[in-house]
């Protein structure tokens, strides 16, 4: 019940905003097609790349966070191949949830699709400093390395989490590059605070909560 009405005040919300989204009736909230393009030629994103620690209060569009997580841990087409490289061609081994003060999300990269989560607000839980609350939206990077693993149940865990963190280093600098292109501020953030909160993600015993990048507008 709770879920349907948070769906439903989060359809009505984003309904508002530009590039409107459509809830669906399993559960997921559809994010608009991706942009064909930034707008920005790569070298000059690749120049005015930078963290910024300060965010307007304006909402954002739905169009710039669903670009931005296309670009996080997308698919280049449907069923096609992922933004992000990935070590042994097995599936992505991170997750990106979005949580806002609509509630906490979980992006599915394979439909480009919101999955709700939970009605809370992490934003404040997330991280230690405070200036990421203040961000319209947190995405959130939880890693699970264990399908790395493969038929080789020995290989140590070090080893696999390099593979983890080198497409996790590929993400950050996407969703840093998008924020270049699309005049969008956001910062990666290592300094996390790994509370109960995380309990609200329902994670597995082995995902590892590494991450987050407050997104937004940055001040005038
Ligand atoms: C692995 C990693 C962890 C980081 N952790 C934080 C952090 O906890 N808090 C923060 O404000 N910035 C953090 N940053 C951002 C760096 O401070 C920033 O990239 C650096 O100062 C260079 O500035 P620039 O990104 O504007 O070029 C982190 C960056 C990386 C790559």
């Amino acid at each position: 019940m709770m879920k349907a009405f948070s769906l439903l005040l989060l359809s009505l919300f984003f309904w508002m905003m530009p590039g409107a989204a459509s809830a669906q009736s399993d559960g997921k909230l559809e994010l608009p097609a991706v942009s064909e393009l930034s707008g920005t030629d790569l070298f000059e994103a690749v120049r005015q790349r930078q963290s910024l620690r300060a965010f307007s209060e304006k909402e954002l569009s739905l169009q710039d966070l669903g670009d931005a997580l296309w670009a996080a841990a997308g698919v280049k087409t449907p069923g096609g191949k992922w933004v992000i490289p990935f070590a042994r061609r097995t599936d992505p081994t991170f997750r990106v949830y979005v949580t806002g003060k609509e509630g906490t999300y979980l992006y599915n990269g394979a439909e480009h699709v919101l999955e709700f989560v939970n009605e809370r607000d992490l934003r404040a839980a997330v991280a230690l400093q405070d200036f990421v609350a203040e961000a319209p939206v947190v995405l959130i990077y939880v890693a699970n390395p264990e399908p790395l693993r493969g038929k080789d149940a020995s290989r140590p865990l070090p080893e696999l989490l390099y593979s983890v963190y080198l497409s996790c280093g590929a993400s950050m600098q996407d969703v840093y590059l998008t924020a270049a292109a699309r005049g969008l501020a956001t910062c990666y953030i290592g300094s996390i605070n790994s509370g109960e909160w995380l309990k609200s993600l329902n994670l597995a015993e082995d995902d590892i909560y590494f991450g987050a990048m407050p997104l937004g507008y940055p001040v005038e």
